[in-house]
């Protein structure tokens, strides 16, 4: 058979959106073609404020030059290299700077294609780890309620987003779930960490006292509850969690999909929490969000462990086609080097405060009942909508209509996310306020 596929109908139909009601959009595509800085553009040339990064990603803001320019010359020498037992020096240069700029005792770093795959070469990394040093029975890993760490069966078994979950039936066996932190009775309008909520993070031991800390391999969690509508963690409940693995012999995980790469003026918000995991998940501001890479970082003790047997066997089975693939490995160069250059992360440090202002001012809006912050992130979560079957409803509806005049949002359940590149300044701030608040004012039920 032969195809024409210049004559293929130019439909929305055929793609299956993902984490997308394919009705809803496809009755009204939402479609951007352009982006700069910190504006993506529609067909029409009208200016929409990207007050999302794009999904969390596009931290250097869009259409960098340095990012652009060293993916272009990757590709002018050399477009893919076998992944398993061959190198190219790109990757070996990326990976060299980002272990430069993480917290003290991180050596190595996995690469994959997607914050997914980096948290399940977390969670096989843990478990394999422990089978080396002789600790097999060590299997059992916990999550947290609703924690998202993407969408493999290794996340989905962790996270505690259930409606992520529950389509799929049968996950990972032993896995055990931390309570999530949220107290809106006790916390809401906190600015910044909230201070009631560190004893959740005894849970932990209830989980040791239930299952032995001999079964228990790893504890995995946001720092910043993202995808579920930013959550920032209760003052001192990191730095107990850690105490407790510490206590236990448990591997810490931090993934820091959302949290990496200058929210929190950083690689890794290790260094603003206080608090230094065993091994770290990274992805999206790794390169931008301009080619799809996953990080996973760990601690030289981990490394070291796996280098024990002999050294014509493979220490670790695992690995992807297109782990630090050639144009991924420049993204990351031309990333550290932009952020560098143009003083990215000072300047998300700079705007902490004003960001924080200005969502805090917000907290008068009809029908917003919450709002939190942490570095560069914030959630404001809305009402129920009175239609019981759509409570969501509140949220979506104002997302929709803030893209319509310009502004772009995630929506998650009643939470509107804002994670706005990192290059913003005061001026992008007000706008984002301005057509948040004339939308919330506006909004019919
Ligand atoms: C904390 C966290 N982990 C993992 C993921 C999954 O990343 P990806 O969509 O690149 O697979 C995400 C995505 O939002 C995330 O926020």
């Amino acid at each position: 058979m032969t195809y024409n596929f210049a004559t293929a109908p130019n439909s929305t139909e055929e793609f299956w959106m993902p984490f997308t009601p394919q009705r809803l959009f496809k009755g009204a595509p939402r479609m951007v073609v352009r982006a700069k800085g910190m504006y993506y553009y529609d067909e029409q040339g009208k200016e929409i404020l990207d007050g999302a990064a794009g999904m969390w990603c596009v931290n250097a803001g869009h259409d960098q030059p340095q990012i652009k320019a060293a993916i272009t010359a990757q590709l002018e020498d050399l477009d893919y290299a076998p992944a398993f037992q061959f190198g190219h020096p790109s990757v070996f240069r990326a990976a060299s700077r980002l272990i430069a700029g993480m917290p003290d005792g991180f050596s190595h770093v996995f690469f994959s294609n997607s914050g997914s795959e980096a948290v399940d070469t977390a969670l096989k990394i843990a478990l394999a780890y422990h089978r080396i040093k002789g600790n097999g029975t060590r299997r059992l890993l916990v999550g947290r309620e609703r924690a998202y760490h993407g969408v493999n069966f290794g996340g989905i078994s962790v996270g505690g987003l259930p409606y992520n979950r529950v389509a799929f039936g049968q996950l990972l066996p032993n896995v055990a779930h931390l309570p999530h932190t949220h107290d809106m009775k006790r916390n809401a309008f906190a600015r910044g960490m909230p201070e009631h909520g560190m004893d959740y993070a005894d849970h932990l031991e209830k989980i040791v006292y239930l299952h032995e800390a001999e079964n228990i391999a790893a504890v995995i969690v946001e720092p910043v509850s993202g995808s579920t509508g930013v959550l920032p963690p209760p003052k001192g409940y990191l730095k107990r969690l850690r105490e407790i693995c510490d206590k236990y012999g448990i591997l810490m995980i931090m993934d820091e999909v959302i949290t990496g790469f200058g929210r929190f003026g950083a690689i890794s918000s290790s260094e603003y929490f206080g608090v230094v995991p065993d091994i770290i998940t990274t992805a999206k501001g790794l390169t931008n969000g301009v080619v799809p890479m996953g990080a996973t970082f760990v601690r030289k003790e981990i490394y070291d462990a796996f280098m024990t047997g002999p050294e014509q066997f493979i220490e670790l089975m695992h690995g992807y086609t297109y782990s630090g693939h050639p144009l991924a490995a420049a993204a990351v160069i031309g990333t550290m080097d932009a952020v560098q250059d143009q003083k990215i992360w000072e300047n998300a440090v700079a705007m902490a405060k004003p960001f924080e202002d200005a969502m805090h001012s917000m907290r008068d809006l009809p029908h917003v009942v919450d709002i939190r912050n942490c570095g560069i992130l914030a959630g404001i979560q809305v009402e129920d909508h009175p239609d019981k079957s759509d409570t969501g409803k509140f949220a979506r509806d104002a997302a929709y209509e803030m893209f319509r005049r310009g502004l772009m949002l995630r929506y998650t359940g009643n939470n509107i996310c804002i994670s706005p590149p990192l290059t913003f300044d005061q001026n992008h701030l007000d706008r984002l306020v301005t057509i948040f608040s004339e939308v919330m004012r506006d909004l019919k039920p």
